[in-house]
Order: C-alpha cells, then sequence, then structure tokens
C-alpha cells in the first residue's frame, strides 16, 4: 500500500464520516466508553474492528504476535488494567486466528534471536497439552488446536489477575476466548466456561482475600 494513498483515504473517510454525522468526530472526541476489550494478533490479516463491524469508540484493542497475555509484558498488563478498573468494559475477549505465525514458529526448531522468549510462552502452552496434541496425527490439525489452547491458556491468565478476579466478583466482568478462521472469515467463540476455570485455579490463584 503506498503511503500517499493512506492520506488520500483518510480524506475520504472523514467526507463520509461528515456526510452522514456532520457531529461525528466533535461527539468522538468526548471521550471513550468502550464494552469491549479484545486481545488480537498483530497479523495484518486479522483486523480486530474490520471484522466485529466495530465503529470507533466501542472497542479498545490490544494486539501483540499471538494475542499472548504475559504477566510480565507491562504493555498488555497496562491495557488490561486501563481497560478493566478505569473504562470499565464488560468484556475481554482473547481471540486467536488459524495459520498463525507466531505460534506456528513455535512448533519450529529454530532460533529466532529475540522472539524467543516471547515464543516460549507458547511453547509452554504446548508442554500443558503435549499429550493430546501429540495424538494428533495431522500437522495442520494439531497447529490449529494449538492456536485454540493457547487462546484458552491467555484466558486462564486473564483471570490469573487481580484487575479481573476483582471486577468478576465486583460487577460480573466475562472473559472470552475466539478464533477467527481465515479461510472462512467465521468468528468462532470457543466458549470457553470461564466460571468453571476461574474454579479451578482460584485455589492456587486467588488475589483476594
Ligand atoms: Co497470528
Amino acid at each position: 500500500m503506498e503511503l500517499t494513498k493512506v492520506f488520500e483515504n483518510n480524506e475520504k473517510w472523514i467526507a463520509r464520516k461528515l456526510e452522514a454525522d456532520p457531529d461525528y468526530f466533535k461527539n468522538l472526541s468526548k471521550g471513550q466508553s468502550p464494552e469491549i476489550l479484545y486481545i488480537g494478533c498483530s497479523d495484518s490479516r486479522v483486523t480486530a474492528e474490520d471484522l466485529m463491524g466495530a465503529q470507533p469508540g466501542e472497542v479498545f484493542v490490544h494486539r501483540n504476535i499471538a494475542n499472548m497475555v504475559t504477566s510480565i509484558d507491562l504493555n498488555v498488563m497496562s491495557v488490561l488494567n486501563y481497560a478493566v478498573n478505569h473504562l470499565k468494559v464488560k468484556h475481554v475477549v482473547v481471540c486467536g486466528h488459524y495459520f498463525c505465525g507466531g505460534v506456528k514458529a513455535a512448533m519450529q526448531a529454530e532460533d529466532l534471536g529475540i522472539l524467543n522468549p516471547w515464543l516460549r510462552n507458547i511453547r509452554d502452552v504446548y508442554r500443558l497439552h503435549e499429550k493430546e496434541l501429540n495424538a494428533i496425527a495431522d500437522e495442520t490439525e494439531r497447529y490449529n488446536r494449538l492456536v485454540e489452547l493457547n487462546v484458552q491458556e491467555q484466558c486462564i491468565n486473564l483471570i490469573k489477575t487481580a484487575a479481573v478476579q476483582k471486577a468478576y466478583k465486583e460487577r460480573g466482568l466475562k472473559v472470552h476466548g475466539w478464533v477467527f478462521d481465515i479461510h472462512s472469515g467465521k468468528l468462532i467463540d470457543l466458549k470457553i466456561d470461564f466460571d468453571s476455570l476461574l474454579k479451578d485455579i482460584m485455589q492456587i490463584y486467588n488475589l483476594s482475600s
């Protein structure tokens, strides 16, 4: 994409928005109250707002390689705490996608330098579910199952945080795991049972007295 095209497109976008609503930007500048925090992959094919049909102001977005929620990543933890404690979002979504390059890289025997510690978190997901994954003979199927299990583990990482535990208790915040199927464009809800997951891990990860 030509960069000059970006600014041309921007002008056209402004015109379209103002045509539909002359106060569009005036209203947009008043503030945001999104109900969803979306944590997705940086992959250029998985466009958060576009695939959900969301408008500006509706979704708080964080994207990184392979949609990871890592407790020592100040970036994702800042986004999470701001969205949950200040914006008071009702839903936190982790959205992975089939044929994720980050997940694929974590299945290879290769030194990828600075990416190693990041992808190590995905290798840990593999180790945690090694039995199930190794029982899948087809490599593509195994790879896509790891995408799903990675989403599930990142949801668990979310509910290990004090911010999510507190908001769940106080106002019923919900965590969701989704996968975007690049082949069909379909968004799939993995229907992760948040309540039972929380129950399972609380004995160890409970941060509220
Ligand atoms: Co990806």
